[in-house]
């Protein structure tokens, strides 16, 4: 139970790394806010029952959680998140910005600016949005035991560290946003509000079915990693638990690799 008694909110929780997220979350005793546009999982992604919405299968495994209607490319939104959080369970204690879309295939001169703009308005408008909402609900809020005032995750990539071909927009939108983590990490640090990155590679989830369903990705991309896997949705939840918990108290403004070494100077010789 390490992460009783407290209150999240995940982001796009309904699929992928934050549906995954939401469950070891509640398995640890926290209450959840699943704040997704969508109720059930995507259609394409890797979720055993795709029926079942997240907050459903937390209450049927004895947990707390809610859903709520949430486009994070809207503050208006952010702010209805936080507001449920506070009405069902209290108060906040972490906000995981983990809302997020991929576009790839094209070339920087192939792009256009529905591209870019998409990739913004989700994954660098949507973590800020959340992390603005987050702020002023711990600023309502007293500082815990620890001196701890609240805890923010983004979910980055190592699209967030560097280049990758073919991915432009993703990857200069995930740049964006860990660069919010070091912001936010210096302006809110000594308010005792904690903040830091996690960045996966590709793991099977319905963002990146399409490059899943083509087998010679698939085996060339397991190969280019030292630990010849991809990434697995429980591999990010189980670093995003420890980085919500008080273990990582002095882990701060972090930007933390899940890669299985991918993303290592010099891998092949
Ligand atoms: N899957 C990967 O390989 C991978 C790797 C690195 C980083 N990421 C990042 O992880 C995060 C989660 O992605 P995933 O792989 O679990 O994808 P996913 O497609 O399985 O889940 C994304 C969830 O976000 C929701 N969402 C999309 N737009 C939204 C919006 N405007 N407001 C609220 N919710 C919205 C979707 O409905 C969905 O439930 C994203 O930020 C993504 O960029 C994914």
């Amino acid at each position: 139970m390490r992460l009783e008694g407290k209150v999240a909110v995940i982001t796009g929780a309904s699929s992928g790394f934050g549906r995954e997220s939401a469950l070891r979350f509640a398995q640890e005793g926290a209450s959840i806010v699943v704040a997704d546009i969508t109720e059930k999982p995507l259609a394409g992604g890797f979720e055993a029952d795709l029926n079942t919405s997240t907050a459903e299968l937390i209450r049927e495994r004895g947990g707390r959680a809610v859903f709520a209607t949430c486009d994070v490319t809207k503050k208006a939104d952010t702010d209805a998140a936080v507001a449920v959080a506070v009405e069902e369970f209290g108060r906040l204690d972490i906000m995981f910005n983990n809302a997020g879309i991929y576009r790839g295939g094209k070339l920087i001169e192939e792009f256009t600016d529905a591209d870019l703009d998409a990739c913004f308005a989700v994954n660098v408008k949507g973590s800020f949005h959340g992390a603005q909402s987050a702020i002023a609900q711990f600023h309502r809020q007293e500082r815990d035991e620890k001196g701890t005032l609240g805890n923010i995750l983004n979910l980055v990539s190592t699209a967030g560290l560097g280049g990758h071909p073919k991915q432009s927009v993703y990857n200069i939108s995930k740049g964006a946003q860990a660069n919010l983590v070091r912001c936010l990490a210096i302006e809110y640090g000594e308010q005792g509000i904690r903040v830091n990155g996690i960045c996966p590679t590709y793991a099977k989830t319905a963002l990146t079915r399409a490059l899943y369903d083509d087998m010679d990705f698939v085996r060339t991309f397991a190969e280019s990693v030292p630990l010849k896997r991809w990434g697995e949705v429980e591999d990010v939840a189980n670093l995003a638990v420890f980085l919500a918990s008080d273990e990582s108290s002095y882990i701060h403004g972090d930007l933390i690799r899940i890669d299985g070494g991918e993303t290592l100077s010099r891998y092949s010789v």
